[in-house]
């Protein structure tokens, strides 16, 4: 789908990645509406291109529903939808020991979020025969975040969900693509632009790999594309892969001493 003179609406869009596809989508012509948990942030990034800014936090259904209603009234019927909208937490000391209010977080965040926007926009978008969802998953829902299983486990299931909407509904006209990022120099991982080097993009690159795989018609958009050498490693063994992953853990371990994402991302 091309973004001239489209409606597109984008969540967490008040810092990093969503705010630099916010950017980038203004730039070429789409009608932006940002929304955020934080809508000053939101307000804020809107501004910058004319759009609507918003509040809303997709762990609330209802506030979604919202979300479509006043950004059809503002801009009409939504073309582009952008479920952006993450955070990252860790675990405490082994792998299930996140308590279960943040696994539900993050269940509700990666996951039940793309689910209500796309129970509240498939109706329309099929009806119209036409609309693009994107939802932002990660590098780690197609391999593994060492360190965060809530976080690897819920954007598999954000893959996992993406990869239906775009099998159950191409023939009703409708795109859906999936954007798995490694590391990106973000709020998320406690950096900014300054720190961007080699495989650690910044979020403008990621807005551009997205941009260009929707306009493409792409379902994977990797802006790490290395990200897809490694998953296919894992496919055509995956107990090798995991001895390989467990050989990273050590190495990070013995270079830093834990297995934070601070860390990791400092190992690519
Ligand atoms: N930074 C990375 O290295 C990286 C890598 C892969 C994937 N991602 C994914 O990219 C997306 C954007 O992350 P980012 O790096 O730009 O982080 P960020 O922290 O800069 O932005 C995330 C935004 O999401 C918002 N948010 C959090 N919970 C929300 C809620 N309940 N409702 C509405 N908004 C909410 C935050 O307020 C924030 O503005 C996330 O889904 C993240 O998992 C990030």
């Amino acid at each position: 789908m091309q973004f001239d003179g489209k409606s597109l609406v984008i969540t967490g869009g008040g810092s990093g990645i969503g705010a630099a596809i916010a950017r980038a989508a203004a730039a070429k012509g789409a009608k932006v509406c940002v929304s955020d948990l934080d809508g000053d942030k939101a307000r804020a990034v809107a501004e910058e291109m004319g759009g609507l800014g918003l509040a809303c936090d997709v762990r609330d259904e209802a506030a979604i529903q919202e979300l479509v209603r006043e950004a059809e009234a503002a801009h009409g019927p939504v073309d582009i939808w952008v479920s952006n909208a993450g955070l990252g937490g860790g675990d405490p000391s082994h792998a299930a020991s996140q308590p279960n209010d943040q696994w539900e977080l993050n269940w509700q965040v990666h996951v039940m979020a793309h689910v209500y926007a796309a129970r509240a926009l498939l109706p329309g978008m099929i009806e119209r025969g036409s609309g693009h969802l994107v939802n932002v998953a990660s590098a780690a829902g197609l391999l593994n975040q060492i360190g965060d299983a809530a976080y690897s486990a819920t954007k598999h299931a954000a893959v996992s969900f993406a990869e239906s909407l775009a099998i159950t509904h191409a023939a009703d006209g409708i795109g859906a693509s999936v954007v798995c990022p490694q590391y990106v120099a973000t709020p998320l991982l406690g950096l900014s632009d300054k720190d961007a080097r080699a495989n650690l993009l910044t979020a403008d690159d990621v807005a551009r790999a997205v941009i260009e795989g929707v306009e493409a018609g792409r379902f994977l958009i990797l802006s790490h594309p290395e990200v897809g050498k490694y998953a296919a490693h894992r496919g055509a063994d995956h107990d090798r892969w995991i001895k390989g992953m467990q050989a990273l853990r050590a190495k990070a371990i013995e270079t830093f001493g834990d297995v934070s994402v601070e860390s990791f991302y400092k190992l690519v």
